[in-house]
C-alpha cells in the first residue's frame, strides 16, 4: 500500500459555475459565502489546505483584448485572496489557508506584515504562495513598463523572500514578555532591525507584528522552468507542480528534491503536490458523459485558450487550431512572460522536450482538465489511479482543482463526499487532524 498522502484544493476568489445546471442558488461569490462553504467542506474531508490563486491584471494576452477573459470569467474578475483567507480561517479550525502574493507587486514589508497577521489570525494555518507574476499587464500595474526577464524576476524574488524571512525573524519567539512587575509588554532587546537588506529592497525593520504561531508561514512555490524549480527547491516547504502523467511527475519530483539537496536542504522537508482534476460519476459511463458534456460546452475551447494564453504568455488564439504547436522555446523566444512549466504541460512535451504532434485544438481539449493524470470514473476507480500514481511517483499528494475551470458545490461534494471517503477507507489520506498548524499537517506524514 502507498504511504498516506496530502490533499490540497486549488481555487481562486472568482465566480463559481454560475451558468451550469447545478449552479449555486446565491449567484454571487463576492461576499465570500461560497468559498466559506468550500472551506468547511474541505475541512470535513480533512484536507491539508486550500490554496487561493491570484493574478494582478485583467490579461489581454489572448488576442490583445480582455474580451475573452471577461466574457468567460475564468481569470477575471477576481477579488483579493488575502482578506478572503482571513474569512476562511475564521470559518474553520484546522484547514490550512494559502494565499498568493506576488513578489513583483507587494513590497516585502507589507507582505511580511500581512502574512504574519494572517498567521496569527488563523492560529498558525497560513501559507504564502510565492509568485513572480507572468504577465506584462501585471508588471504595468506594479509601475513597470514590462515584465522583467525570468532570471531577473527570480533573482529579485530571492532577495524579496530573504527580506521577508528576515522581517518575520525580527521578533524572537520570546519577545513578548508581558511582565506585570516591570510593566513591560515586549522586551526591546529581542526585537531587531533587518541586518542585510538587499539592494532592491532596502528595508530597515523590525516588523510591527509580533511573531506569529508558525513564525514563518508555509512557503509554497510553483515555478516549472529550471530557474523556477531551483527557486522552489531553495525556498519552498510546499511545491505545486503540474506534469503529464506519472513518469513526468516522478521526474519533476525527483528533480526538485535533487535541487533541494544541492541547495543544502533535506529533500524530505519538501512536499510536492501535483495538480489533478478528477471527473467523477456514479458509473464510469456517467463520468465520461460528464467530461464529454464539459468539453462540448459552447465556451470550453475559448475558455481554455484564453486561460492558457494568460498563463503562458503565448497568444494561443492567434495560432492555427488544426496545426501542431511550435516548440515552447520558439513560442516564448525573446519573451519574459509566461510560465514555462505550464506551457510545457499544455504542449505535452516529452522527456526530450519535444512538443506533442497533436493539433492545438486537441491540446486545448486535453488541457481543459489541466490535470497531471487522466482521472475519469467512479470514486473507486479514481482512488485506484491516485493510489497507483502516489506509489509510482513516491508522491507527497495532490492539489485538487476543477476540470474545465468551473467550481460548483456539486463538484465539491463529489470530491469531498465521494472520492475522499474511499481514500480514507484505504488509509491513503487523513481521517482526522492531529496537528494544530499547516506546517504540522504537512509534516505529519
Ligand atoms: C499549480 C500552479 C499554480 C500557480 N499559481 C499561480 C498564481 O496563483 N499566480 C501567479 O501569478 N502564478 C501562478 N503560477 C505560476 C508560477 O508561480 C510561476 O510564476 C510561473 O510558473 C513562472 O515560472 P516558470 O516559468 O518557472 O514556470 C502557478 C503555477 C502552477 C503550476
Amino acid at each position: 500500500m502507498a504511504r498516506p498522502f496530502h490533499l490540497g484544493w486549488f481555487t481562486h476568489f472568482g465566480p463559481d459555475e454560475w451558468d451550469a445546471p447545478f449552479a449555486s442558488a446565491g449567484g454571487s461569490p463576492w461576499d465570500g459565502a461560497f468559498h466559506t462553504d468550500l472551506a468547511r467542506a474541505l475541512e470535513r474531508a480533512c484536507f491539508d489546505l486550500v490554496l487561493l490563486e491570484d493574478s494582478l491584471a485583467v490579461s489581454a494576452e489572448a488576442g490583445g483584448t480582455r474580451e475573452l477573459l471577461l466574457r468567460t470569467g475564468v481569470r477575471a474578475p477576481r477579488h483579493d485572496p488575502a482578506p478572503l483567507s482571513a474569512l476562511l480561517a475564521a470559518a474553520t479550525q484546522h484547514l490550512g489557508v494559502v494565499t498568493t502574493l506576488s513578489t513583483l507587486l507587494y513590497p516585502p514589508f507589507l507582505l511580511a506584515r500581512l502574512v504574519s497577521t494572517l498567521d496569527s489570525l488563523s492560529g498558525g494555518r497560513t501559507g504564502w504562495n510565492i509568485v513572480t507574476s507572468t504577465d506584462d499587464a501585471e508588471a504595468r500595474n506594479a509601475g513597470l513598463p514590462a515584465l522583467p526577464d525570468r532570471d531577473e524576476r527570480y533573482a529579485a524574488a530571492q532577495e524579496h523572500v530573504d527580506v521577508v524571512t528576515a522581517l518575520l525573524d525580527s521578533w524572537d519567539p520570546d519577545a513578548v514578555v508581558m511582565d506585570r512587575a516591570t510593566h513591560t509588554y515586549a522586551d526591546h532587546t529581542r526585537v531587531r532591525a533587518v541586518d542585510a537588506p538587499g539592494p532592491r529592497h532596502p528595508v530597515a525593520g523590525p516588523l510591527t507584528t509580533v511573531r506569529s504561531p508558525q513564525g514563518r508561514p508555509v512557503y509554497c512555490q510553483a515555478g516549472g522552468s529550471p530557474t523556477g524549480r531551483a527557486f522552489a527547491a531553495r525556498n519552498a516547504d510546499l511545491v505545486l507542480a503540474v506534469a503529464n502523467g506519472p513518469a513526468a511527475m516522478k521526474a519533476a519530483r525527483d528533480d526538485v528534491r535533487r535541487l533541494a539537496a544541492e541547495a543544502g536542504r533535506d529533500p524530505d522537508a519538501l512536499r510536492v503536490l501535483f495538480l489533478v482534476a478528477p471527473v467523477l460519476g456514479e458509473t464510469e459511463g456517467e463520468a465520461r458523459a460528464a467530461l464529454a458534456r464539459s468539453a462540448a460546452h459552447p465556451t470550453a475551447l475559448a475558455t481554455t485558450l484564453a486561460k492558457f494564453s494568460a498563463y503562458t504568455g503565448v497568444d494561443l488564439t492567434a495560432l492555427d487550431l488544426d496545426a501542431p504547436l511550435p516548440p515552447p522555446a520558439q513560442l516564448l523566444a525573446g519573451s519574459a512572460r509566461g510560465s514555462l512549466g505550464t506551457l510545457a504541460k499544455f504542449a505535452q512535451v516529452d522527456d526530450e522536450g519535444r512538443p506533442s504532434t497533436k493539433p492545438l485544438r486537441e491540446l486545448a481539449a486535453d488541457a481543459g482538465t489541466n490535470s497531471s493524470l487522466d482521472l475519469v470514473g467512479t470514486p473507486e476507480q479514481v482512488a485506484d489511479q491516485l493510489e497507483a500514481a502516489a506509489e509510482e511517483v513516491g508522491g507527497d499528494g495532490f492539489l485538487v482543482t476543477t476540470p474545465f475551470h468551473r467550481l460548483s458545490r456539486h463538484y465539491v461534494v463529489q470530491v469531498t463526499e465521494g472520492l475522499v471517503p474511499v481514500l480514507q477507507r484505504r488509509g491513503l489520506v487523513r481521517s482526522r487532524y492531529t496537528a494544530a498548524t499547516l506546517r504540522g499537517h504537512l509534516t505529519e506524514f
